[in-house]
């Protein structure tokens, strides 16, 4: 398909795709008058759009601004992804989700600590999981490298790499799916049933990781402080749990940084847990898990 045709069956003037490719309008003047043809993740992405605006008009729906953006694809592959809900939901939330693409040139900026089984990650704002995900693959994959030969502890630290995942978010439609999504990477990688001992640990640890919540100001869905949960594997399958408030942890960062009258405290006088557990085992966890 030619470069016209397909910028026409996207709906897109010569400016809207120099605008939205970021290339100068010449350049988008040569592909049209055929002197020069567009890359080809260009090219691909308008037939997309094009294909999308044809099915949605079909449809009786305007086409979303995401698909547009999900267009600005620099990577190798132009992969459709949806990245918005609603409009409504993009204008109340600010929800628009993060290509793939993107998240793993990003998450390549910290490769060393997404490919570490147990480095923290908390995404404040983690929507369906588009960041966590593949973190916690990158985390697995770095599990089955090192422990793919002993069942046991790979088991052990494929969850100690799960319980390095947290997130907050706002709506509690994406908490659940963000829970779901991380729980069906986990149980993918192990092959795990719904009705597994693991499987049923991993859903509560996630049940406490993943916070349905206000990252601005720290409360959760029932008005309470936001709980992190510091989780830490001592070996022979024992897991440690303590409990922390997230308000007084980021005020902890902040106290020292600024130097503030606060700065003087040691780290020990701040981190207190709210909370201190015995260590669990693999079944206790699952004992406690609600959802089950
Ligand atoms: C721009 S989206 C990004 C989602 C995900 N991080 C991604 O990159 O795909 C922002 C998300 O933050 C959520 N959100 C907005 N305000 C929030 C807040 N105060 N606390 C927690 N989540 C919030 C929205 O519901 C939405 O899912």
């Amino acid at each position: 398909m030619s470069f016209s045709t397909s910028r026409i069956a996207a709906g897109l003037s010569l400016d809207d795709v120099s605008k939205e490719f970021r290339v100068p309008p010449d350049t988008v003047s040569s592909w049209e008058a055929g002197t020069a043809k567009p890359p080809v993740q260009i090219a691909s992405s308008l037939e997309f759009i094009g294909r999308m605006s044809a099915q949605e008009k079909s449809d009786g729906i305007k086409p979303a601004q995401a698909e547009f953006i999900t267009t600005r694809d620099e990577g190798p592959l132009f992969t459709p992804e949806k990245l918005i809900k609603s409009k409504k939901r993009v204008a109340d939330h600010g929800e628009v989700f993060t290509p793939d693409w993107l998240v793993q040139k990003m998450l390549d900026l910290v490769k060393g600590e997404t490919e570490r089984i147990d480095s923290r990650f908390l995404e404040p704002a983690c929507g369906s999981g588009n960041f966590l995900v593949p973190i916690l693959q990158r985390k697995l994959a770095a599990v089955e490298a090192r422990y793919g030969k002993s069942d046991f502890e790979k088991r052990h630290y494929a969850l100690l790499a799960l319980t390095c995942c947290y997130g907050i978010e706002l709506l509690s439609d994406n908490i659940a799916e963000c829970r779901a999504n991380m729980l069906a990477v986990f149980a993918e990688y192990l092959r795990l049933e719904s009705h597994d001992e693991l499987y049923r640990a991993a859903s509560h640890v996630l049940s406490l990781n993943l916070i349905h919540g206000d990252a601005m100001t720290m409360k959760n869905a029932d008005g309470g402080p936001i709980l992190i949960v510091e989780w830490g594997y001592i070996g022979k399958g024992k897991f440690q749990r303590r409990d922390f408030r997230l308000d007084v942890l980021t005020g902890m960062s902040s106290f020292r940084e600024e130097r503030t009258l606060f700065a003087h405290l040691g780290s020990h006088e701040i981190f207190q847990p709210t909370e201190s557990y015995p260590p669990m085992r693999v079944a206790e966890l699952a004992a406690a898990d609600v959802a089950a």
